[in-house]
């Protein structure tokens, strides 16, 4: 990837460099044009904890790679910081569910959907899991016969998508599924391009985007208000998501109104797909790269599997499969960064951090640091072998988040990642289109700009 990097004046006329950027725009046009490279690049020169000119309209943050710290920040005195600004503007588009919520409203909300991650839910959400995959399965077949390439991201997205909401509402949904599917298309660029764009106009204001964003909201209350309504008055009970969120009660014994329903369920169709669906991308494309590592899987696979498909028992079997969706999260984890805004002033591990400060934690930053990671930019999934290394030190792999905010989907989310890589690998072998090789860009996630074109070849069942 081509980088201008940025002159960094710093001034050390506080403790913290101050990385100051243009006049006016600060460091912002390099943020837009690269983020990943801008953050690493600076964290390297500059140091562990660096603030970072934002230009006059966005102020400035604060730039956090030191474990210690961020360990203080989301474990240790997580209460004293908020999700804050950058995550407020998602609001008018996701809606107030768990992910953007603060504080006791917060602590409430993780109560009562925590249980709709329960093993006994995890359980029936593997068997969605395994029926989504055959679908993909059947058309990767159709493509290899005619040795066609396949945009997997795409493919994964959809997968993803799907996989979440029959999780959700159970999978005999049928069409709905789909419209839900369409409707929240349009919802998520828009949630994407609010993250960078401060200036978006209010929903109100009739801009074409804001129209067809105001169409598929719309689309996306009317048909997911139907369901609730639907489960509500039939009182049957089913093992998906949305049957574990109607029976939660809070202390006072209160459940969720449809509407608090209806936001966390577009808050765990946002966080659950493209995360998932990125990952199992990067994954593919560096196994079709890296091809002893390859040939490792597929032993393993033929070893615990044979020919049969897998189910979930199996997953834990799948050891090296493991370790390289672990390595794969090192080097291209889906949630780039993490940021939080300090609610009063606080000493984070020796760093004064004043009330109102953004702090920016990148695990993208972190993963890539020498001091924690010889080697940091080698793929080797030897390194997660034996689980996480211990002596990597708290906070120096934190692809789910951590501390009390952990993400509430990362055994789901592994789950659907071994399953699909697992039944995907035992039919098929993947290879990149000679010069396609994918860029990752910056979005909600990162993910391959131009998607992921692979042509897919059909193999053993044993992966012989
Ligand atoms: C590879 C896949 C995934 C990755 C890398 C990932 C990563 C993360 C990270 C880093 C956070 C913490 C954000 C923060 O502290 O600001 C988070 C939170 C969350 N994730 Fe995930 N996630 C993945 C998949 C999923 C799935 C599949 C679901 C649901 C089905 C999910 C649901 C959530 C929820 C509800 C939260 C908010 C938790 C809270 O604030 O209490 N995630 N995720």
């Amino acid at each position: 990837m081509s980088f201008a990097a940025p002159s960094l004046p710093l001034s050390r006329s506080v403790e913290i460099p101050f990385a100051r950027g243009l006049p006016l725009v600060g460091n912002l046009p390099f943020i837009l044009k690269d983020p990943l490279g801008f953050f690493l690049r600076l964290s390297r020169s500059a140091g562990p904890v660096v603030r970072v000119n934002l230009g006059r309209s966005m102020g400035e943050l604060l730039l956090v790679t030191d474990p210690a710290v961020i360990a203080h920040i989301l474990e240790g005195n997580a209460a004293n910081y908020r999700k804050g600004r950058f995550y407020g503007r998602l609001r008018a588009v996701f809606g107030d569910n768990i992910i953007l919520a603060d504080g006791d409203d917060w602590w409430r909300r993780r109560r009562l959907a925590a249980p709709a991650f329960s093993a006994r839910h995890l359980e029936a959400a593997g068997w969605v899991m395994t029926s989504s995959v055959s679908g993909l399965m059947e058309r990767l077949e159709r493509a290899a016969r005619q040795r066609e390439p396949v945009d997997l991201f795409a493919a994964f997205m959809e997968l993803t998508l799907g996989v979440i909401v029959k999780a959700l509402f159970g999978v005999d949904i049928g069409a709905r599924a789909e419209a839900i599917t369409a409707a929240v298309e349009p919802v998520l660029r828009e949630g994407e391009r609010r993250v960078w764009w401060p200036a978006r106009p209010p929903l109100w204001v009739p801009t074409p985007t804001n129209r067809k964003l105001r169409a598929a909201l719309a689309e996306l209350d009317r048909v997911v208000y139907d369901l609730i309504g639907e489960r509500r008055r039939s009182g049957e009970q089913r093992e998906d998501i949305l049957d574990a969120l109607l029976a939660a009660r809070d202390d006072r014994g209160e459940g969720l109104t449809d509407r608090q329903l209806r936001d966390e369920i577009v808050g765990l169709i946002v966080s659950g797909h493209e995360t998932t669906a990125t990952t199992l991308a990067w994954t593919l494309e560096a196994l079709s790269r890296h091809t002893t590592v390859e040939s490792t899987v597929r032993a393993e696979l033929s070893e615990i599997l044979g020919p049969r498909l897998p189910l979930a028992a199996d997953l834990r079997h799948l050891s090296y499969m493991r370790a390289v969706l672990q390595e794969i999260m090192r080097l291209n984890p889906a949630v780039w960064t993490i940021s939080r805004q300090a609610v009063a002033d606080d000493i984070a591990a020796g760093v004064p951090i004043r009330a109102g400060t953004v702090v920016m934690m990148p695990p993208h930053v972190v993963h890539r640091t020498a001091v924690h990671w010889p080697n940091p930019e080698g793929f080797d999934p030897d390194r997660f072998r034996e689980g996480e290394p211990k002596d990597a030190g708290k906070f120096t792999y934190f692809p789910f988040g951590g501390g009390p905010r952990r993400c509430l989907g990362a055994h789901f989310s592994m789950m659907e990642m071994q399953i699909v890589l697992a039944s995907l690998m035992q039919r098929f072998r993947f290879s990149l289109i000679p010069g396609s090789l994918p860029e990752p860009v910056v979005a909600l996630t990162v993910r391959p700009r131009a998607g992921l074109w692979m042509i897919p070849e059909i193999v053993q069942p044993n992966g012989a």
